[in-house]
């Protein structure tokens, strides 16, 4: 309030002095102005420094030193890493009582996939295709995180990624726009609620613009090369779902963009984000993704700086190449003052709009981390969302759900494994406070006799396991050998009616920077599925990972196979509510997994070629390869139910349509099964003949339903007249009249169709 008023004061004195040279790019927040008008050069620059003084996750080789002097001396907007009503209300106070202007400090953090109240990792929590509940956990992030003085989230991360080589693929939403753009504008409005300025509601940074899931072969911070068609027809529509949302903020990608990286690109930064789609925020760089452009050949930090400033960048973060060159550059006519203020106009505009330049403390209230965050309510909604997220691959002779009375051998190293229950990128959760699935089981089952041995190690390779266990031991190799190992396990499989292999993927072994050319389960635990399977117990193997796996070997054994993710800090529970038939699993995978890794990138949406290959065969001269088929070992949309449905009677209210005009198609679908269960109901477009060549089929619509044992429904989905534009050459969002095929069924593969024209 005090800041609020002396900023006002000094606003009308300033208004006299400055109405004859109003410019164009003015706020229309006065409180703003009133700032810009009386700060220096130096300040202006401080507040497009973005900092972490240590404590979060230092994901590059600079972490930043005397922050609090430079904090006094109003050389930094923002920090991150930096979390706890009085750990915020301190450093708040060393810019509020110490700096010359005392604007508060914006504070950021990667609230990912939950603050404290860990919930599933991204890819996993996209499987549900619940954009309710993802909108409800963005919101319930937000609470938690706001409650503990963070009121900027580098969230949502809504990269398109098409190749499950690269780790990060584990933080977005998979492989398509339409499906993305949904989930990034659940998450934005999540995050940002309807008043931006509520102390439970925080800016939302949408990341990483752009196209950073596209890096070459897979492997993080690589080159990226795509024509603009894949980039708007493709890549593009989830950033842009999240401008439309109202996202405040962007990050920029490591990567580059025709050969200028995202960090420096103007033609990305003012042309497309501010010109085309009209965002009004501000953007960050990612963690010294400034200064990094010097390594991409860019040149030296002075001149990368100011190409970044001039491209329409507004933050630095970490790399402080605009603290140390901004200024030397406006001195030597590379860059203007005005370019400057207006950076610093839009960080000051965001926050104004989180309401700091209010209330610098709005959000450092002590009482409020008891009372928010790591609720029982919180942790069912995470318990909830997790049930939501697993796919349920293969369930052989329904071995799935399990009795709640059996004698079930529960095995595998990550059966009993505390620290991998997070999943990647979870920097403010805790692992210790997770359920083991171990737990999970007894909470869930408690007349069930369950006994456990860990088996195997999650990988016997020790060069992998210290890569992967960085952040702390998440894969510990058992000082036991790997033949006693997997005796006992054998031995307790064999004295059981059931067996729960918990295999798969360390937490660690997916995220930033982890990368991986071989992404089938290691060896050391196929080794012991193929152990168990031989005992002729039923196996079900409950599979963690953090991307899509390459599973040819275990799909074609007689075992279920339920894909968990990472599930968060509620895993046991969750796990145990679907193994035990409390939850019918619904999820459905958004990311094409393929059968080796030499069909990557593998995705639904492809191009008809010139030279079809027949299905199901082989051509000498036809699009195929000589050693596996085409098809992926499991489609976009996949997933099984303990019920099953049948799809039948599709039919459209019109046959032909004018441009303005939304079409609605109807099918009924039909549970045949023995129990109830939702299922996602998917309508996928074909536009067969158009100016530049159609994609065989993409998504446009789904719904999820639930379906009583028996219950048969009309379920509609409609068209609307964007569902059937794409950017042609001229990159023009446009429909062009002739004839869509739909497809309606429970995967990408769907085979109930019909037809329509457009006039
Ligand atoms: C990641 C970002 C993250 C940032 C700050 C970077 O390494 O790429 O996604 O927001 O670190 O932690």
């Amino acid at each position: 309030m005090i800041v609020r008023k002396y900023v006002f004061a000094i606003f009308l004195f300033q208004l006299l002095l400055s109405c004859s040279s109003k410019e164009q790019t003015q706020s229309n927040i006065s409180e703003v102005e009133a700032l810009l008008a009386q700060m220096t050069l130096e300040e202006k620059i401080g507040q497009l420094n973005l900092l972490t003084p240590g404590g979060g996750v230092a994901t590059g080789s600079v972490v930043s030193e005397n922050v609090e002097a430079k904090i006094k001396a109003g050389q930094v907007g923002g920090l991150f890493g930096v979390a706890g009503p009085e750990r915020v209300r301190k450093a708040q106070e060393l810019a509020v009582a110490h700096s010359r202007l005392k604007i508060p400090l914006l504070i950021g953090s990667d609230v990912i996939h939950g603050y404290k109240t860990t919930y599933p990792i991204p890819l996993g929590v996209s499987c549900s295709w619940d954009m309710r509940l993802i909108e409800q956990a963005a919101r319930m992030a937000a609470t938690e995180a706001t409650a503990d003085g963070v009121m900027w989230n580098f969230s949502p991360m809504v990269d398109i990624a098409r190749d499950p080589r690269w780790g990060r693929i584990a933080e977005g939403a998979g492989e398509d726009p339409y499906l993305g753009a949904a989930v990034a504008a659940a998450m934005v409005k999540g995050y940002q609620g309807d008043d931006l300025s509520a102390s439970n509601t925080m800016l939302s940074c949408v990341k990483h613009l752009a196209l950073y899931g596209a890096s070459q072969a897979g492997r993080d911070y690589h080159t990226v090369d795509m024509s603009k068609l894949k980039m708007f027809n493709h890549y593009l529509p989830p950033y842009k779902a999240a401008v439309d949302a109202g996202v405040a903020s962007a990050m920029t990608s490591f990567n580059d963009i025709d050969g200028v990286p995202a960090s420096g690109n103007k033609w990305l930064l003012t042309e497309l984000l501010r010109g085309r789609w009209g965002f009004d925020g501000f953007v960050t760089s990612d963690y010294t993704s400034v200064n990094e452009m010097t390594e991409h050949g860019l040149g030296d930090l002075q001149t990368v700086s100011a190409l970044a400033l001039k491209a329409g960048l507004d933050m630095d973060m970490v790399g402080e190449g605009f603290l140390t060159t901004l200024k030397e550059s406006v001195e030597q006519g590379k860059i203007t003052e005005e370019e400057i203020t207006q950076a610093c106009r839009r960080v000051l505009e965001a926050k104004y709009r989180s309401g700091l330049l209010d209330d610098p403390y709005h959000y450092s209230d002590g009482q409020r981390p008891k009372r928010d965050i790591l609720t029982a309510e919180n942790r069912a909604l995470a318990r909830k969302l997790a049930t939501r997220s697993f796919v349920l691959l293969k369930n052989h002779n329904s071995i799935l759900p399990l009795k709640r009375d059996a004698k079930i051998a529960l095995i595998g190293p990550l059966a009993d494994s505390r620290k991998n229950m997070l999943g990647t990128w979870a920097p403010t959760g805790n692992p210790d406070l997770a359920v083991t699935i171990l737990e999970g089981f007894k909470n869930v089952a408690p007349n069930a006799e369950v006994n456990y041995a860990k088996g195997a190690n999650v990988t016997d390779d020790e060069a992998l396991a210290k890569k992967v266990n960085v952040f702390g031991p998440r894969i510990v190799i058992d000082k036991r050998s790997t033949e006693s190992m997997l005796q006992e396990a054998v031995h307790l499989a064999k004295s059981s009616d059931v067996v729960v292999a918990v295999v798969g993927e360390a937490t660690e072994m997916s995220g930033e920077s982890a990368s991986r050319t071989d992404i089938s389960i290691p060896e050391s635990q196929k080794k012991l599925i193929r152990a168990l399977v031989a005992t002729g117990k039923p196996v079900a193997l409950i599979l963690m990972s953090g991307r899509p796996l390459t599973i040819p070997e275990e799909m074609d054994l007689p075992v279920a196979i339920l894909q968990v993710w990472h599930p968060g800090v509620e895993a046991g529970n969750a796990v145990a509510d679907v193994v035990f038939g409390h939850y019918n699993p619904s999820g459905k995978l958004t990311a094409t997994w393929p059968r080796n890794v030499g069909q990557i990138p593998i995705y639904y949406s492809i191009k008809h070629t010139g030279r079809p290959n027949p299905e199901g065969g082989y051509e000498k001269f036809k699009t195929n390869y000589l050693d596996v088929p085409n098809t992926p070992l499991l489609p976009f949309g996949y997933g099984l139910s303990y019920t099953s449905f049948r799809y039948s009677n599709l039919r459209l209210d019109k046959s032909e349509i004018g441009a303005d005009e939304s079409i609605t198609i109807t099918v009924t679908v039909e549970n045949v099964g023995n129990l109830a269960g939702e299922e996602v109901v998917q309508l996928y477009l074909q536009d067969v003949v158009r100016s530049i060549t159609p994609p065989k089929r993409q998504l446009k619509g789904f719904k999820k339903v639930m379906l009583e044992k028996g219950e048969r429904k009309a379920v509609s989905l409609t068209i609307r007249p964007d569902d059937l534009k794409f950017y042609n050459s001229q990159l023009e969002f446009v429909a062009e009249p002739g004839e869509f095929v739909v497809y309606v069924g429970g995967n990408s593969d769907a085979t109930l169709s019909g037809s329509f024209i457009l006039n």
